[in-house]
């Protein structure tokens, strides 16, 4: 599988990287950075960093949007750390962002293979919205996107109703999801909560003494000690390779169709997804969104967390 990873990293982002990295049949074909858990420049500098680390010298990494398409920028140091690597960032890498942004790298890369590339987008929509204004046809030019972000029918991380990654552009994720993808499944936080890395998992990682799981240990330090004191004990939700997993493995999760919206006008719910599950109840006359135009996505609903736990830490080692 040929990718183009969207991301902000961010520590869960950088085990994303991580963990494709170590897959044979994955291999991450350009890196797009965001704004989101940092700025985009610094989300792209930790992106050529973790690469590095990854052995993954060669990839070529753009800077995405500097900011959302209809707010201003907002950024989450407070569960990433400063540098958004949980103060593990450590010098910059020898090698430079490409001079493209990332909406133009995922257009160019998508007309040069079409039908071959899957976009996985760990971070705001921006760039990939972006990149739809430029070329209206990305629908059908990429064989999949996987997006991570949102909450169905559980609480948002952000305001009782919004997930962060559509809580910082809440409108380039509408127009993301409603752009028709022919194949968009959704990874939202009502599969990545019940995946919580607990204390033994955490534990079990710090005594590996490779490199990798050490960088990978002193990554999750900062981000570990944000989820403690929010839930009163030893945890943290790994959100974006969970992401990653599912593309690999599809197997490990279940699925169920939805037409989904943003919510953007709201006083109180602006971010919050909305899911019609009446597109699947076409037959019975009611005039569902489907029934409007707009296509439905794969929404995840339940996942193997010790499968994918368990990968995870192979990955890892
Ligand atoms: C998402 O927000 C970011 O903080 C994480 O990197 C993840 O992509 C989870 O809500
Ligand atoms: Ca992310």
């Amino acid at each position: 599988m040929r990718i183009i990873l969207d991301t902000d990293p961010g520590i869960d982002d950088a085990l994303a990287i991580l963990f494709i990295a170590a897959q044979e049949d994955m291999e991450i074909v350009a890196v797009g950075s965001v704004h989101g858990n940092v700025p985009a420049p610094t989300a792209a500098d930790n992106a050529l960093r973790v690469l590095d680390l990854a052995g993954l010298t060669e990839v070529p990494v753009a800077v995405g949007a500097a900011r959302p398409l209809a707010q201003d920028l907002g950024t989450s140091e407070i569960v990433h750390g400063d540098d958004g690597l949980g103060g593990q960032a450590g010098p910059p890498s020898a090698r430079k962002p490409v001079t493209i942004s990332a909406a133009e790298q995922i257009v160019r890369l998508a007309r040069e293979n079409p039908g071959e590339l899957t976009l996985l987008a760990l971070g705001p929509l921006t760039n990939v919205a972006l990149a739809l204004l430029l070329e209206p046809r990305l629908p059908h030019l990429l064989k999949a996107v996987m997006v991570l972000g949102g909450a169905l029918a559980v609480p948002g991380n952000v305001t009782p109703n919004a997930e962060a990654n559509i809580w910082h552009d809440p409108e380039a994720a509408d127009l993301v999801l409603g752009a028709g993808f022919e194949n968009l499944t959704l990874t939202s936080l009502d599969v990545t909560e019940t995946a919580r890395a607990d204390d033994a998992w955490l534990s079990a990682l710090a005594e590996v003494p490779t490199h990798r799981a050490q960088f990978a240990t002193g990554l999750l330090k900062h981000y570990t000690a944000f989820y403690t004191r929010m839930c009163g004990y030893r945890t943290c939700t790994i959100h974006d390779p969970l992401a990653a997993v599912l593309l690999q493995d599809p197997s490990l999760a279940e699925y169920r169709e939805a037409v989904v919206s943003v919510e953007l006008r709201g006083t109180h719910t602006r971010g919050q997804l909305i899911s019609d599950c009446r597109a699947i109840a076409d037959d019975t006359g009611i005039k569902s969104q489907a029934a409007q135009g707009r296509k439905p996505v794969r929404a995840v609903v339940s996942v193997d967390t010790k499968a994918f736990l368990s990968r995870l830490f192979e990955a890892l080692k």
